[in-house]
């Protein structure tokens, strides 16, 4: 059995049969390592027994000097210190292991009475202190787990900002504005929300701003993408399931609204709902209650529900494809979440930032946009908007050499833009006969594409009507009439 192999001597006989990645040392399969600081060898030792019976993996360091070399040389999790050792004072031992591992929970050991010294290891930045001698073996445990735990969930944050970046709405545009205020007046509301806009705008930025700007910003923030849940899944997803509900329930599951409870529940591309989920949904609404598959007891749930979609939802609902009554359950506030190529100045402000942290992700030297680079970027449509403005920037950081980035280095790294057609300049002609040329161009292939019929062709060109005759007469166009 594995659990008798190399580490089997962890393990008090007998223990074997319980695996050992359900010990609270493991963690994600991995046994983390607890160095202890410690003079005195019998301690040392008796810690070390207490800790490895959980599955922990120990380190043992006699003076600061040893601690600080094993620091250096070991994949240490955690700390545990004696503020009293024999060759350098223990605090200093733990400022140095803070300087080179920031975020390293340190749990500080001393004896009876020296308050002051604890103070100070705190203000130093020790994660926990044990009174010596150290007789309670649940607190020990208590601090080296809670000690992990932070430095999990510090590391989770990094990686959630580094991969959905730093999480902030940029842009200080009069259009950006206004969606802040709009937020902010949303958030202290306790009113569903629908956040609307074209894919890459932001929803889900919105949506986790409304959550962090509400009173509920300590609850859970739960996500549930409705157009990928399979049919067969649907109330299990929402609503959890008891265990063998159904083949394959093999435990106990809460479903999104239960895990949501005191938070905000996330409906992303609520557009996209299936009819039978969009009707158990408007259930939970409207009752605030449910209950589990293949569950007895009736569930109340307190989860703020926000929905996102980038359909013109009304349209589904004239379409039939969406319940009307949802739909008004849902979009009691409306935020929509502006295009980009409606806030343009915004870009230096998101191209910079953008750009300083694709250099950092992919290990380049820093760059910087010229005027003609943000000019060339300025001038683009931006139909996937930030999401695109994101990829197009990281694809830059990796292709382009840098330091200095102009219109040539942009340029190809936009899908599909040309070089400005220069055919239409013409010696002595002005700008607005040029632009009046073109628009005559326009105009009759329009009007040819739609067999003269101005009606449809005004309808295809986007332009009233009566525009649009007003148009063909100033330019001396005579067909359709
Ligand atoms: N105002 C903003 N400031 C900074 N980053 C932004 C801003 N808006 C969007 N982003 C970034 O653009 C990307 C897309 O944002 P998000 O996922 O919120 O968009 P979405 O509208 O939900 O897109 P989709 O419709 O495709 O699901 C993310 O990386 C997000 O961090
Ligand atoms: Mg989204």
């Amino acid at each position: 059995m594995a659990e008798n192999s190399s580490e089997g001597s962890l393990y008090p006989a007998g223990v074997g049969a319980v695996s050992k990645e359900n010990l609270p040392g493991y963690h994600r399969g991995v046994a983390a390592t607890v160095l202890i600081v410690d003079d005195e060898k019998n301690i040392q030792v008796t810690l070390a027994r207490a800790l490895s019976l959980e599955g922990y993996r120990t380190e043992a360091a006699g003076s600061g000097q040893e601690a600080l070399e094993k620091l250096a040389a070991l994949p240490v999790d955690l700390v545990l210190l004696d503020v009293k050792l024999p060759d350098v004072d223990g605090l200093s031992v733990l400022e140095r292991a803070l300087r080179t591992r920031p975020g390293l929970p340190v749990v500080v050991m001393s004896g009876h009475g020296s308050i002051e010294t604890v103070r100070q290891a705190f203000k130093l930045g020790a994660f926990d202190y044990l009174e010596k001698p150290i007789g309670e073996r649940e607190r020990l445990l208590a601090a080296v787990r809670n000690g992990l735990a932070l430095r999990d969930l510090r590391a989770e944050n990094d990686e959630l900002r580094r991969v959905a970046g730093p999480g902030e709405m940029l842009g200080s545009s009069p259009v950006m504005q206004r969606l802040r205020e709009l937020v902010r007046r949303a958030a202290g509301s306790e009113g569903r929300v629908l956040v609307t806009g074209e894919n890459g705008t932001g929803k889900e930025l919105v949506a986790r701003a409304l959550h962090d700007g509400s009173r509920r910003r300590d609850g859970p923030f739960v996500k549930l993408n409705c157009a990928a849940v399979p049919a067969e899944l649907i109330e299990s997803e929402l609503f959890g399931h008891e265990r063998g509900a159904f083949t394959g329930a093999v435990a106990a599951r809460r479903g999104k609204f239960e895990l949501a409870d005191g938070g905000t529940l996330f409906l992303d591309e609520v557009g996209d709902m299936p009819p039978a989920m969009q009707a158990k949904v408007l259930r939970v609404l409207q009752e605030g209650e449910f209950e589990r598959v293949g569950g007895q007891v009736t569930l109340r749930t307190d989860a703020r529900v926000i929905a996102a979609t980038n359909k013109d939802l009304l349209a589904e609902v004239s379409a039939g494809r969406f319940r009307e009554d949802l739909y008004y359950r849902l979009a009691v506030v409306l935020v929509p979440a502006p295009p980009l190529r409606d806030r343009r100045e915004d870009l230096p402000e998101l191209c910079a930032r953008f750009l300083a942290e694709a250099c950092e992700r992919n290990g380049r030297r820093p760059m910087s946009f010229t005027r003609e680079a943000l000019l060339a970027l300025q001038a683009h449509d931006w139909p996937g908007n930030v999401r695109e403005l994101r990829n197009v920037v990281e694809r830059i950081a990796i292709l382009a050499d840098g330091p200095g980035l102009g219109a040539a280095e942009v340029t190809a790294a936009l899908p599909g833009t040309r070089a400005p057609r220069t055919d239409r300049l013409r010696e002595g002609a002005g700008f607005h006969e040029l632009v009046e040329e073109a628009e005559r161009e326009i105009v009759l292939a329009a009007l040819t594409a739609h067999q003269d019929n101005v009606s449809d062709t005004a309808r295809a060109l986007g332009l009233e009507r009566s525009h649009l005759y007003k148009k063909m007469r100033a330019l001396g166009i005579k067909r359709g009439e």
